[in-house]
Parts: C-alpha cells; sequence; structure tokens
C-alpha cells in the first residue's frame, strides 16, 4: 500500500555543470537533458500511480542568461517537440504546458499548439512543461483574474483560477542537481509535496533514481496537517 505517486513535479538542475565536469560546452548539458526528459517521460507513462509529470523547463529569470544559451534552449524545445511527436503518441502521453507562452516566438508557439492537439486524448500520463513559468507571477496572475470575476477571495476560488490547478496538488517534488531550494516552482500544488533532494545532475538523472525516490515515497507518513 502506501502514498501513491499521482503528480511528481521536477526541477530539473546541473546540466551545465555536468558539461563543464566533461570539459564540453553548456549546451551539450541541455542537450543530454533533453534526453533524459524523453526517458524519464517513457518511463512515467508505463508506471502504474504517475498521471501527472511536470517539469521545470524555463524559468521566468531564465531570460537572464546568455542570449546563446537562451536561443540555444528555445531551438532545441523546438526541435524537441519537432522529433518526440511520435514518442508522445506510441507511449500515449498527452503534453500540457503552464506559464506565459507570449514571450515564445510564434514558430514554437504553433509547434506547442500542435503538440497539444495531438495529444489532447491521450490518458496514459500527462506531461507538463513549466515554460517561462513562475510560480508567484501565476499566482498574482489567478488573483487578478478571480479579482474581476467579483468572487470572494478564499482558498478554493483562488486555487481553481490558478493554472496549474487542472493538474492537481504535487505528491513528489524532485529537485536535481544538489540546490535544496523551490525556485518559484508550483508553490501553492506544492503546499503538501513530499521533497526530495538529490545530488544527481539532471543528465545522470535515471529511471532507477526515480523508482528509488518513490519507494522512498511511499513509505513516508503523510499529515496534510493532521495527526
Ligand atoms: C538547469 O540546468 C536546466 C535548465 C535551466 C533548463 C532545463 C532544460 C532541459 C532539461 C533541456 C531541455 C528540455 C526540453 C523539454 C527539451 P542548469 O543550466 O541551471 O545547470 P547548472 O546549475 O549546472 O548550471
Amino acid at each position: 500500500m502506501g502514498n501513491t505517486a499521482r503528480h511528481i513535479a521536477i526541477i530539473m538542475d546541473g546540466n551545465g555543470r555536468w558539461a563543464n565536469e566533461r570539459g564540453l560546452k553548456r549546451i551539450k548539458g541541455h542537450e543530454r537533458g533533453a534526453e533524459v526528459v524523453r526517458t524519464i517521460t517513457i518511463h512515467a507513462s508505463n508506471h502504474p500511480d504517475i498521471e501527472v509529470l511536470t517539469l521545470y523547463a524555463f524559468s521566468t529569470e531564465n531570460w537572464k542568461r546568455p542570449k546563446m544559451e537562451v536561443e540555444f534552449l528555445m531551438r532545441l524545445l523546438g526541435n524537441y517537440l519537432k522529433n518526440e511527436l511520435p514518442t508522445y503518441i506510441k507511449n500515449e502521453v498527452r503534453f500540457e504546458t503552464i506559464g506565459d507562452l507570449s514571450r515564445f516566438s510564434p514558430a514554437l508557439r504553433k509547434q506547442i499548439e500542435t503538440m497539444k492537439q495531438r495529444t489532447g486524448h491521450f490518458k496514459k500520463l500527462t506531461q507538463v512543461l513549466a515554460l517561462n513559468y513562475g510560480s508567484q507571477d501565476e499566482i498574482a496572475r489567478a488573483a487578478r483574474n478571480l479579482c474581476e470575476t467579483g468572487k470572494e477571495i478564499d482558498t478554493e476560488n483562488l486555487e481553481k483560477s490558478l493554472e496549474s490547478a487542472q493538474f492537481g496538488p504535487v505528491d513528489i517534488l524532485i529537485r536535481t542537481g544538489g540546490e535544496q531550494r523551490l525556485s518559484n516552482f508550483l508553490l501553492w500544488q506544492s503546499a503538501y509535496a513530499e521533497l526530495f533532494f538529490t545530488s544527481t545532475l539532471w543528465p545522470d538523472f535515471d529511471p532507477e533514481e526515480l523508482e528509488r525516490i518513490i519507494e522512498d515515497f511511499k513509505k513516508r507518513h503523510r499529515r496534510f496537517g493532521g495527526i
């Protein structure tokens, strides 16, 4: 028995360090990171408990990186979406996003839209990519929208106004790369998430480590504020 890992969210950190350790350019780490996204998504789609996998692919702060790196990440994402559509179809994975897409190029936005349309009916796993996402920004937007409706501002109504509400609360929040912080990721939805920090750099993360985390999670005593 134990807890059910319905929603897993991951802060994928450590691509740059992985590349540096090998004398490679940072972008090589991102390339390898994209392959791990694919492997973990396929694994999650075949896992009986996991219904939602949310991955932090680009934060509202990531625009501060050197222009070349930002451009590379955009290209990488575009190529990933183009190449991996068959993988999502084969594994029956629905593709979704959270975050403000308005800053992305029209071409990339179109690719994102196509991917959502082509996979929208799949039920085995929903993979949510957080793109230009920041949790404080999401909560502020929700509050603004709720104000406009004139409804009461309580936790239930505010939660319903959040873009991420449709994917439900996070059960397991993992951060790779050794840092122990949340970096403005899914703050509301992670209110009662079990947190896991691993020093493994994202390009080295694999399904075996994910399984070890899930096993550990199953044994944890979740009290949700009770006793
Ligand atoms: C953190 O590593 C990673 C990112 C900021 C981007 C995440 C992107 C990927 C995993 C690849 C692209 C994803 C898709 C879906 C195609 P970092 O650069 O902050 O690493 P560092 O802390 O070692 O510098």
